[in-house]
């Protein structure tokens, strides 16, 4: 009995900010940020009635959206946190998420992206991307306090070329049985990574491939020194009867098998100095120049 008159009340309560014919249930959640639930209501674009203007969270999962135009959320630049998973979204206009200079959270899981949009705002902190096509990763390049990127199930023929991401510590590509193959180089240019999901790659460094038990351990050995912690990568395959490897770096008897290659230390080192140079905060910097400018004073004094 008690449980029903709770549940009453909760239906009732909810029901009170539904205005008339609205599809969308407008509300506060406890933290007081402005809550708007579009889901499961068949809505072919997103609407631009229903919805309070200063959103903060805006739910649009299971509905029928298959364009973002360069306007669809200029009504609603209060926007963190956009879900947008199980639509139809195939074309993003370059414009579309923009102008939402507060986004930190976008879910775009389970749509048919072939890219990763463009003009993601820098304000973004986590992207998930399952369950696409993706292929293109280039235009992650404007999402530079990226931390969290998800690409579960996404089909990827490799391991996603992603270029400098120091801001990056959380990286799924977990469901992607193709991609075969993976190297301290591309882990590098993630310098600050902590987690990676490799879980259901299964041709990664399969037995038998020539070279895969010593790429293997170089991986292994990043991951160890860099402190990565890398989920369902498992035991390294066994080198290859016989070896028939190409070089030295994949001769299982030779030093070099295990070794750091230098190209991954370069980038490593690339990595974190843009690291710095985007987080030494401005006042740091004004601070240096005052102490060096006292310094000199003195000095002349
Ligand atoms: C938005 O789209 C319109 C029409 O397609 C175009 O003229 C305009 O340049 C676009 N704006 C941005 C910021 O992409
Ligand atoms: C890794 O990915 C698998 C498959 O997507 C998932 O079930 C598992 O929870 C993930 N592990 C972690 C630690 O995130």
């Amino acid at each position: 009995m008690m449980t029903i008159g709770i549940l009453t009340i909760i239906v009732f309560g909810m029901s009170a900010f539904v205005t008339d014919g609205a599809k969308c249930l407008n509300s506060k959640d406890v933290e007081r940020f402005v809550v708007v639930n579009c889901a499961y209501q068949e809505f072919l674009s997103v609407p631009s009635t229903d919805i309070l203007k200063d959103v903060e969270t805006l739910n649009l999962e299971h509905n029928y959206i298959s364009k973002l135009f360069n306007n669809s959320f200029t009504e609603y630049p209060n926007i963190k946190n956009l879900m947008l998973s199980f639509n139809k979204v195939h074309t993003i206009e370059p414009g579309a998420l923009g102008s939402l200079a507060e986004l930190e959270t976008l879910d775009l899981s389970q749509n048919a992206i072939k890219e990763v949009p463009a003009g993601l705002p820098k304000s973004l902190i986590q992207l998930k991307l399952n369950g696409n096509p993706v292929l293109d990763m280039w235009q992650l390049e404007t999402a530079v306090g990226l931390r969290v990127l998800q690409l579960r199930g996404c089909d990827l023929k490799a391991y996603p070329a992603l270029g400098i991401m120091p801001n990056l510590v959380n990286l799924d590509v977990s469901e992607n049985a193709e991609i075969y193959d993976l190297d301290p180089a591309q882990l590098a240019v993630t310098c600050r990574l902590a987690r990676l999901n490799v879980t259901g790659a299964t041709n990664l460094f399969r037995p038998g491939t020539p070279g895969a038990h010593c790429r293997c351990r170089r991986v292994v050995q990043w991951a160890h020194t860099y402190k990565v912690t890398v989920f369902g990568l498992g035991q390294c395959p066994d080198p290859l009867a016989g070896d028939g490897e190409t070089d030295i770096h994949d001769d299982p008897k030779d030093e070099a098998c295990a070794r750091t290659p230098e190209q991954a230390l370069a980038a490593f080192k690339e990595c974190m100095a843009e690291w710095e140079h985007r987080n030494t905060p401005y006042w740091a910097i004004v601070s240096g120049i005052v102490i060096v400018v006292a310094r000199v004073g003195q000095m002349i004094v």
